[in-house]
């Protein structure tokens, strides 16, 4: 089992746990993912939603052979399923980044509410260097949170970040040590329970509904390109080259 639940007191933890392939998500964790999301966003006792992984890996983001496998090819795609999931779930999100968040490991956080970093843990979005686009409103987010030429830095060059970089951006709360940030996260997350919940679920509602509309229209934007970047040659390069344990040659492409 890849993507652990468990509801307790009022949480519905979702443990990403892959660790042999440092929790890269397939297609089926994805759809693991957004199926316990909408169970949670559907369940009365469940206050708040926790996000984590394992051990000095969060998630290495999208498995790069699912993408050359079985590349998402529509907005019905188990990715596209999850991530909708998050960005509409009504009640309080709370992600414990437990190590690496790459990719869609970084991307995911921006639409999560409260964000606890480990101190080991290394954040990057490298989808230039794998010949793709930003990815879920990330090309909008990211410059918002730290401007534009922090954001060029993380999205153009995919330069990695720690987590004080992470708070000092926006992304994340607060860094923790690696043994007490799924505690620290999960106390958050419980606070809900003793709060009101349907002022909490109406206040992030209206939290986000500024830029909703333009949030959605970016995603889509970056959809129309993302897909079929996927099979570019630039993009098998770098997936290829991944596997090969070798560094990527782009210097034929124009
Ligand atoms: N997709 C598929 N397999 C992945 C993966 C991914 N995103 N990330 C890691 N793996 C696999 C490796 O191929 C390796 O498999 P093997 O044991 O069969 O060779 C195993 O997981 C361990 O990974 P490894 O790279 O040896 O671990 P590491 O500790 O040296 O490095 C990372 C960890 C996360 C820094 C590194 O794996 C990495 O950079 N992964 C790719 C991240 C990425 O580009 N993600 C896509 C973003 S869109």
């Amino acid at each position: 089992m890849t993507i652990k639940t468990a509801t307790i007191n009022g949480v519905a933890t979702l443990e990403i746990a892959r660790p042999e392939k440092k929790n890269a998500f397939t297609s089926a964790m994805y759809q693991a993912m957004a199926d316990a999301l909408l169970a949670a966003a559907a369940e009365p006792s469940v206050r708040a939603v926790l996000i984590t992984g394992q051990p000095g890996i969060f998630t290495s983001g999208n498995d790069i052979e699912d993408f050359m496998s079985r590349p998402p090819q529509d907005a019905d795609a188990p990715v596209f399923q999850f991530m909708r999931a998050l960005v509409d779930c009504d009640k309080p999100v709370i992600a414990a980044v437990t190590g690496a968040a790459i990719g869609i490991g970084t991307t995911m956080l921006l639409h999560c509410d409260f964000v606890y970093v480990s101190d080991e843990a290394r954040l990057a979005m490298p989808f230039v260097s794998l010949g793709l686009v930003p990815e879920f409103a990330s090309s909008l987010l990211v410059g918002q949170l730290m401007g534009h030429a922090k954001a060029s830095e993380k999205l153009l060059l995919g330069d990695p970040f720690t987590g004080a970089d992470a708070v000092e951006c926006g992304i994340a709360n607060a860094v923790l040590p690696a043994a007490e940030v799924l505690n620290h996260a999960r106390r958050v997350a419980e606070r809900f329970n003793t709060l009101p919940p349907s002022a909490v679920r109406e206040s992030k509602r209206l939290m986000r509904a500024g830029q909703r509309e333009l949030v959605q229209k970016t995603i889509q934007a970056e959809l129309e390109i993302f897909g079929p970047r996927l099979r570019s040659p630039e993009a098998i390069e770098a997936f290829q080259a991944f596997f090969q344990k070798r560094a990527p040659d782009f210097s034929k492409f124009n």
